[in-house]
């Protein structure tokens, strides 16, 4: 995700927030971290994977701001025995992983690559030797070069591959993961990486996008009927990042773009994925740049569902520009206390938003599959990770989170976003989202201060 128009700020300091206690969730609420094989594996070479479209656009000048890449990242293909020992001593109870499919399909052959198999059996052996529910997301944004090559999500022929990735993967799997997330974030990959440019493959064409959007939830919904066939027991959803919205005035210009960014940020995506198509009015509002749909997607896009994954970052505030982006609107800079990526710090956006999709869509469960905070962090002398600013935002989230329990939400899973420090896309090593320090020249794992305290939490060490 990426915000570069909002300039960033320290957190403004303040009384010890009040966390909450683990107790009042409840004995099965799932306590996870998460991450994503692009922004940690490293290993690019290793058995049989191939190019992603990260490898590719990483080498382009430019595009990284450190110019960097997720070639060796923090080298947890070969780490991650040591990984899931930290996971499992900070008494996690979940973790959640995705899947590089450059590791399984090598567009030469139809049958998967055994190697690439055998690393996430491996794996997901591991997490359950640790007392860890696997949680699997079949696509995190490294798609393969070669299906690119072939017109990438815009090309329909690409939903049948991601198909088969599902097939191949849950077959292999399936006897011992149960959770499944087809997508993360299909707005990044259709809007950050097919109109805005600023991810992989880095196209700037908003008909693109649109088609990429369509194509990605035409996937979800088809893959869904495939994993239920070969892991009876499983449980699948989606996670969408998701963020509340406040409107720049209260001027009837500020609040009509603000339900027209609903259109395209929020409705465009869970309106289809519960069965109502698209938005007309936004649908309207895009003109030509409208996706072909075929008769049936809509149909096959909204497979029920057992769970919604909600990523929250923070809240968006909304104005009318005409002339700027596909529905004249613009996402004004953040004010008050942000995060070392400029993004706010609004806890109370995220019970606002658990609250409103609950009550919009018949969704099941709820899961904050991710939520986490960037800042600039030092590792002292002592070797501490003094992380204030970060263990503050972890326990005002789940005092949001509780708000949200309380209130009856259907929420019953939260991921901090992310165990260890990785390479944050086009950002790449400058931003530290991590619990777990990484000194990327040792590949030394450090515990910052607020994994010490989630530790504590999860361990009902703190009331
Ligand atoms: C989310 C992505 C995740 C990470 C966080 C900070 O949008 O899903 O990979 O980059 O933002």
């Amino acid at each position: 995700m990426t915000t570069r128009d909002m300039p960033a700020a320290s957190p403004a300091p303040g009384p010890e927030p009040h966390a909450p206690g683990r107790h009042e969730f409840g004995p099965d609420f799932l306590w996870g971290c998460a991450t994503s094989s692009y922004q940690i594996e490293g290993a690019a070479d290793a058995d049989g994977r191939v190019e992603s479209i990260w490898d590719r656009f990483a080498a382009t000048p430019g595009t990284i701001r450190d110019g960097s890449s997720g070639r060796v990242a923090c080298d947890h293909y070969h780490r991650w025995p040591e990984d899931l020992d930290i996971g499992r001593d900070l008494g996690l109870s979940a973790y959640r992983f995705s899947i590089a499919w450059p590791r399984i399909f090598d567009g030469t052959s139809r049958a998967p690559n055994e190697k690439g198999l055998d690393f996430y059996s491996r794996l997901v052996d591991g997490m359950l030797e640790r007392g860890l529910q696997p949680w699997a997301t079949l696509y995190h944004w490294d798609l393969p070069q070669w299906l690119q090559d072939r017109g990438g999500w815009a090309d329909r022929a690409t939903v049948g591959a991601f198909v088969d990735l599902a097939d191949a993967l849950t077959r292999r799997l399936g006897d011992r993961v149960k959770h499944w997330i087809t997508h993360n974030e299909p707005w990044c990959t259709a809007i950050l990486g097919n109109y805005e440019g600023w991810h992989a493959p880095g196209i700037k064409d908003l008909r693109t996008a649109l088609q990429v959007a369509h194509h990605v939830l035409l996937s979800h919904g088809q893959a869904v009927p495939v994993i239920r066939a070969n892991v009876p027991d499983a449980r699948v959803g989606i996670s969408l990042s998701l963020h509340p919205l406040r409107p720049a005035s209260e001027s009837a210009r500020d609040l009509a773009a603000m339900e027209r960014h609903d259109g395209l940020r929020y409705r465009w995506f869970l309106d289809p994925l519960y069965g109502r198509g698209y938005p007309a009015a936004t649908l309207a509002q895009l003109g030509d740049a409208v996706p072909v749909v075929l008769p049936g997607d809509l149909d096959v896009i909204a497979a029920p569902t057992d769970f919604l994954g909600v990523n929250y970052y923070f809240p968006e505030t909304v104005a009318d520009a005409p002339g700027h982006g596909p529905l004249d609107t613009r996402i004004l800079p953040a004010q008050g206390e942000t995060t070392a990526m400029g993004w706010p710090v609004a806890p109370q956006g995220l019970s606002e938003l658990l609250a409103r999709i609950a009550r919009d869509y018949p969704c099941g469960s709820l899961y904050v599959t991710e939520n986490g905070a960037c800042y600039d962090d030092v590792v002292a002398d002592d070797g501490a990770v003094r992380d204030v600013a970060r263990r503050r935002y972890l326990m005002r989230h789940l005092a949001a989170l509780r708000q949200a329990v309380a209130d009856g939400v259907p929420v019953r899973g939260y991921f901090a976003w992310s165990l260890l420090d990785n390479f944050e896309w086009a950002e790449g090593y400058t931003r530290r989202f991590g619990l777990v320090h990484v000194d990327y020249a040792t590949q030394q794992r450090r515990l910052k201060d607020s994994a010490a305290w989630y530790r504590a939490f999860l361990r009902a060490d703190v009331d």
